[in-house]
């Protein structure tokens, strides 16, 4: 695990940033995997003023989300399709059909839980996936559980979640369950960026690098990954010992 610790949410928005916009120059069609939350939002800002200030296209990236909510229609405010067009997409050239949702409305969760995977694998997988984490140390929605999840899912939210984004909703309750990308295929992807920002992330952020590899701790399966960027704010680190 590569860790970089910076004073501020909106340093690391620039230094996140230029890992994905270095990639789509480098690699013109390349897959990404992208998150929702308040955390990635400084990184999608400095993507979108890279890309305004020229010299870079979108028009060929595939982007796979992890995660969207169950029994929310697609144009909700708080949707996550919603989030991403308001705070990444619509600033880019990236195409519509390029993006691509797990559609939390669907009658079949199992056939669109594979539907998903297949697309994703069938894409050649993904090149970058951005993850924040939760409070509980969840990634996507992979909540903690008794073993680490393989493909796409559709999970119950936990009381810790809930707690930590019924804030949006102010008119609709928050939903109770989302379909999520599981622990094997986000642990496939051939890099991953993981931010955390806060001191609300402390505690998530000391047990996923430096506590034992465990379901209970979505996150640090990640110690497993070869090629994983943790960015950090100081808060998010003042629990590590090291
Ligand atoms: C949600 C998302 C996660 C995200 C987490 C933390 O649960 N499914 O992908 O990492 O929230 O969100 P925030 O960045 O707002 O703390």
């Amino acid at each position: 695990m590569k860790i970089i610790i910076l004073k501020t949410a909106e340093e690391i928005g620039v230094e996140a940033a230029k890992i994905f916009t270095d990639e789509v120059k480098n690699n013109p069609s390349c897959v990404l995997g992208l998150a929702t939350g308040a955390t990635p939002i400084p990184t999608y800002k400095n993507i979108q003023k890279t890309f305004n200030e020229g010299g870079i296209t979108f028009k060929d990236v595939k982007t796979y989300n992890l995660d969207e909510y169950c029994d929310l229609p697609k144009a909700d405010k708080n949707s996550y399709y919603t989030f991403m067009h308001e705070q990444l997409f619509n600033g880019l050239d990236i195409l519509e059909e390029n993006v691509h949702f797990l559609d939390g409305n669907t009658t079949d969760c199992e056939a669109e839980c594979k539907r998903y995977d297949d697309e994703i694998n069938n894409a050649g997988g993904i090149d970058i996936q951005l993850l924040g984490i939760g409070n509980n140390a969840h990634i996507g929605f992979n909540e903690p559980a008794d073993e680490f999840t393989t493909g796409s899912f559709k999970v119950k939210l936990t009381d810790s979640t809930i707690e930590a984004n019924k804030i949006y909703f102010d008119e609709n309750p928050m939903p109770r369950y989302a379909l999520t990308m599981g622990i094997k295929q986000i642990m496939s992807a051939k890099k991953v960026v993981l931010i955390a920002t806060g001191p609300k992330k402390a505690e998530a952020v000391r047990n996923m690098i430096e506590g034992p590899v465990t379901a209970q701790v979505p996150a640090s399966i990640l110690q497993e990954h070869n090629d994983v960027v943790i960015f950090l704010d100081e808060d998010a680190a003042s629990l590590l010992k090291k």
